[in-house]
């Protein structure tokens, strides 16, 4: 691991390293066996590390060949008032718990190498970034107005300097992780936001820096927030979508509480930050109280949506058998994610486009809109659902020939695989699929309730492939043969550059090769309903 306190030091090594010196990379703390792009996965924090960041760490350590977590008490980000001459700076341990947590680089600059002033925000004399103020009026902006432009401003420059494949900051701070992913998109910054879930203590406290405030007496006690959300939790799966009955939960469970200050409870749009006054599909509830001198706060995404299922894993699974009868027997949509390349494949291939000029592709996917309908014979429950693209039933076409000799040209390139990915998260919003491919879990439904890696021997996908083939009187190919071709795909999926295929952070691994697709399905049925 390197720590450098400078940015010529960090962007001199960053640069030898994308200009193909990957040897700089320590391949001990990075061994080469865990499949990983060429990515840079970078963590902003603020020092005192504990087990909260660790995650973001563990997650970015996952995606990326180089893992950066920089370290800086951000003063633009403090007004007079606040505590930033007593926040925690233990470098020593946050050097340690890096070290331990495989990370590559620490990027720890003076407040002078950033270019800024060593003062609270009021007194800094910097070129701000100032997000829209709907998303900074409410909430924690009400009382720290320069708190998030000065975020803002900071995350920009680290971003501009590190130039990171991937960004990641923890649900806890809804709103700021709010700002930033709406900064990346106004600003068309090249980073990938991944947003990772809030790490709690057995009792609830969500971890912060700040914890290290609470005195052996306020300790216990910083849980009554999180119990307070909770409440209003059970309230809504109880069916309550009203904002005052939900907030007036969290705000008398708290009456009881004489020793926590509440600052606000909102319960908000969790993109837009706007109060809402029902829940329609989803709602943040967010809480800031001050417990003695230190201030907390804490939140919980209400969402209506039913639960998603992601299942990835490698060619020759039977992964979309297993879909296809998980979502008749639940009856959610099958979101056929590689019907959704065979179209866009389809109607490139209408477009006489030639199927290497990635622009031109990329130009026209942008374009193209996607649609699933009910199978034509729902009525007697059978049938596969019906696809279409910008308006043509393409259900039948894109299981030609011309398709599938295309169709993997087509899904390796980059732009096309962002755009999918945006138009597969929109039939995600609802809720209530079942979602099959490479990157379900990892990459596209990261916060799936159900993530399943679906998988089998070499040797028993090649037997199933055989056997397949002979039952289609098809061209049998050699078990040995078929055996090659399935470790070569295995090899070539699980180290591709964009969305290497793996086990997504909390997915649960099923070994298919002793199971009938019977049981297969009806295990993760049970899963399902057990959610
Ligand atoms: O969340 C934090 O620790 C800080 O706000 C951040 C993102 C590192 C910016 O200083």
């Amino acid at each position: 691991m390197r720590l450098f306190k400078t940015i010529p030091a960090l962007t001199c090594y960053l640069e030898l390293y994308r200009s193909g010196n990957q040897d700089l990379i320590d391949p001990v703390t990075n061994p080469t066996s865990v499949p990983m792009d060429g990515g840079v996965g970078l963590v902003p924090t603020m020092g005192a590390l504990h087990q909260g960041h660790l995650s973001l760490i563990r997650q970015a350590r996952r995606d990326n060949r180089v893992v950066v977590v920089s370290i800086f008490v951000n003063p633009l980000q403090f007004s007079v008032n606040e505590d930033r001459d007593r926040y925690p700076h233990p470098m020593e341990g946050d050097r340690q718990l890096c070290q331990q947590a495989g990370v590559d680089i620490i990027f720890a600059p003076s407040p002078e190498e950033l270019g800024i002033q060593d003062a609270p925000s009021e007194l800094c004399d910097i070129t701000m970034v100032i997000p829209p103020q709907e998303l900074t009026r409410g909430l924690c902006g009400r009382s720290r107005p320069n708190h998030f432009p000065g975020v803002a401003t900071i995350v920009t420059k680290l971003f501009q300097i590190i130039q990171p494949d991937r960004a990641y900051f923890g649900r806890k701070d809804a709103q700021q992780l709010a700002i930033i992913q709406r900064l990346v998109m106004d600003l068309n910054l090249p980073v990938e936001v991944i947003p990772c879930p809030t790490i709690r203590e057995v009792d609830g406290l969500a971890l912060s820096s700040r914890n290290q405030y609470l005195s052996a007496t306020e300790r216990p006690m910083a849980s009554a927030l999180y119990q307070s959300l909770n409440a209003a939790e059970e309230l809504f799966k109880k069916g309550e979508r009203s904002t005052q009955v939900l907030v007036n939960q969290v705000k008398s469970q708290l009456e009881e509480k004489p020793f926590i200050q509440l600052e606000y409870v909102e319960l908000v749009d969790p993109d837009q930050l706007k109060p809402i006054k029902t829940i329609q599909n989803r709602g943040l509830l967010a809480i800031a109280a001050h417990l003695g001198s230190t201030r907390l706060i804490d939140n919980l995404l209400l969402q209506t949506r039913q639960p998603i299922i992601a299942i990835d894993g490698p060619a020759g699974a039977g992964k979309s058998t297993v879909t296809r009868r998980v979502a008749k027997a639940l009856n959610l949509l099958h979101l056929d994610t590689g019907a959704m390349y065979r179209a866009v494949t389809w109607w490139v291939m209408q477009s006489q486009v030639e199927m290497t000029d990635q622009p031109t592709i990329a130009e026209l996917i942008h374009h193209c809109e996607i649609e699933f309908h009910p199978p034509l014979n729902q009525l007697e429950g059978e049938g596969e659902m019906r696809i279409g693209i910008n308006g043509h039933d393409v259900t039948q076409a894109i299981r030609s020939r011309e398709v599938t000799a295309n169709v993997s040209t087509i899904a390796s390139q980059p732009a096309v695989r962002k755009a999918l990915v945006k138009q597969q998260q929109r039939f995600g919003e609802q809720g209530g699929l079942v979602a099959e491919g490479r990157d379900m879990g990892t990459h596209v439904f990261p916060d799936a309730e159900l993530k399943i890696f679906l998988t089998a021997s070499v040797a028993e996908r090649a037997r199933r492939r055989h056997a397949d083939l002979l039952s289609r009187g098809q061209p049998i190919q050699h078990l040995s043969e078929l055996e090659h071709s399935i470790a070569e795909r295995d090899r070539q999926d699980s180290t591709r550059r964009v969305s290497p295929l793996r086990l997504a952070a909390g997915g649960i691994e099923f070994i298919t090769d002793d199971y009938t697709i019977d049981q297969v399905v009806e295990k993760i049925v049970n899963l399902y309903r057990q959610l």
